[in-house]
């Protein structure tokens, strides 16, 4: 929604100037008490008519004056309430003339920005839906395809089809898993278990678990302080470098290698997770922190991914009041850099990783 300059002085509305209902009132009161008053005393002493009739003629005179004083002090309160009314239906397009300096002119230009506000969280929500829906169609419309096919006795239940449709159900559940981490961490139902905890060995389990699914990709761990700790939510930070480890080994070449390494700097502690693939371009650096964003849509989509990995890495991350960005690589990958401030110097004892 565009936003409209604040006018300083529209003619239509002669006391917009004034920044406040107060000093307004009193200008009214005032302008009308002494129009009155002389318009009383031209009538009575100049032209000398009777007084009830200059008292009738001063009250009419004084009423023009104060209606066309006052006009447009109350009017942007009458435009908030449609406003509002329009905004209760959906409708967030709606704009309220905001000229006046006074407490009701700031109240119009908040209600604007508010406005603005929902209609930016309405935009969001509808792509969420957009894409969720979207995202759990593919795989469902390739599974009813599958099965229908099946069913019609067209292909068997050979371990080929078997393992396929797997795959989709697989994908659909990590989608269902990824939404609903998302959703938790962005209502903050889940509130971070912060702790110091040893770093070591939450890269590590993040690094086996990766290798379970055997891309052919070795990933190298790099700690040179056994003992470095940082201050966060071990689990939380496992599933950052979890997703950061599974897009690394994802766009690797064959044979080529991760590296996964830490370091304390002097006010916090830095986990790299670097690549050899193709990087992420420049124009992408910050987009592919958005959900469902994929840099390249006909690859990603193959591999499954809906775009959420580093979406939920990012919350988790500024969570911890930390950040995270991608950088290249020479001569090509990707370094994606988190950095979670605050180390602490002991861990808590016999730190397990429950995931
Ligand atoms: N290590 C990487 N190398 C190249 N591109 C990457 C890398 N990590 C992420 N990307 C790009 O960022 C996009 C978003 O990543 P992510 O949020 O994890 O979603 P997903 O992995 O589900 O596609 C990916 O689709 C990919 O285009
Ligand atoms: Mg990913």
């Amino acid at each position: 929604m565009k936003h409209m300059p604040q006018v300083p002085h529209v003619p239509d509305r002669p006391l917009d100037a004034l920044t406040s209902i107060k000093v307004k009132l009193a200008t009214l009161i005032v302008g009308a008490v002494s129009v009155t008053v002389f318009v009383f005393w031209f009538g009575v002493r100049i032209v000398h008519v009777w007084p009830s009739a200059a008292g009738i003629i001063a009250a009419a005179v004084a009423l023009l004056l104060v209606s066309r004083l006052a006009r447009g002090m109350t009017s942007p309160l009458r435009e908030m309430a449609a406003a509002a009314q329009a905004m209760a239906k959906g409708d967030y397009t709606q704009h309220v003339t905001a000229t006046s300096h006074d407490e009701v002119g700031r109240l119009a230009t908040a209600f604007n920005q508010m406005a603005a506000e929902l209609a930016e969280t309405d935009r969001v929500r509808r792509d969420l839906v957009a894409n969720v829906s979207h995202e759990l169609r593919t795989p469902l419309t390739a599974l009813q395809a599958t099965l229908e096919n099946l069913v019609d006795g067209v292909a068997t239940a050979d371990p080929r089809t078997l393992t396929t449709m797997l795959g989709q159900v697989e994908r659909l559940g990590r989608l269902v898993t990824q939404l609903l981490d998302l959703s938790r961490l962005e209502a903050g139902t889940v509130p971070l278990d912060r702790h110091a905890f040893a770093v070591e060995p939450v890269l590590a389990h993040a690094v086996r678990e990766q290798e379970l699914n055997d891309a052919g990709i070795a990933i190298e761990m790099r700690v040179d302080d056994h003992a470095l700790s940082a201050d966060g939510d071990p689990e939380r930070v496992h599933q950052v470098v979890a997703n950061l480890l599974e897009n690394a080994v994802r766009h690797s070449p064959n044979g080529g290698s991760v590296i996964v390494r830490a370091r304390r700097t002097a006010e916090s502690v830095v986990i790299e997770v670097l690549d050899e693939g193709p990087g992420i371009a420049a124009a992408d650096a910050e987009r592919v922190f958005e959900r469902f964003y994929r840099a390249d849509t006909a690859r990603s989509s193959s591999d499954g991914g809906a775009g959420l990995g580093l979406a939920i890495a990012r919350w988790i991350v500024d969570l911890h009041g930390g950040e995270i960005h991608s950088e290249p690589r020479e001569p090509h990958g990707c370094r994606m850099v988190v950095t979670l401030p605050g180390a602490h110097p002991q861990p808590r004892q016999s730190e397990e990783i429950t995931q």
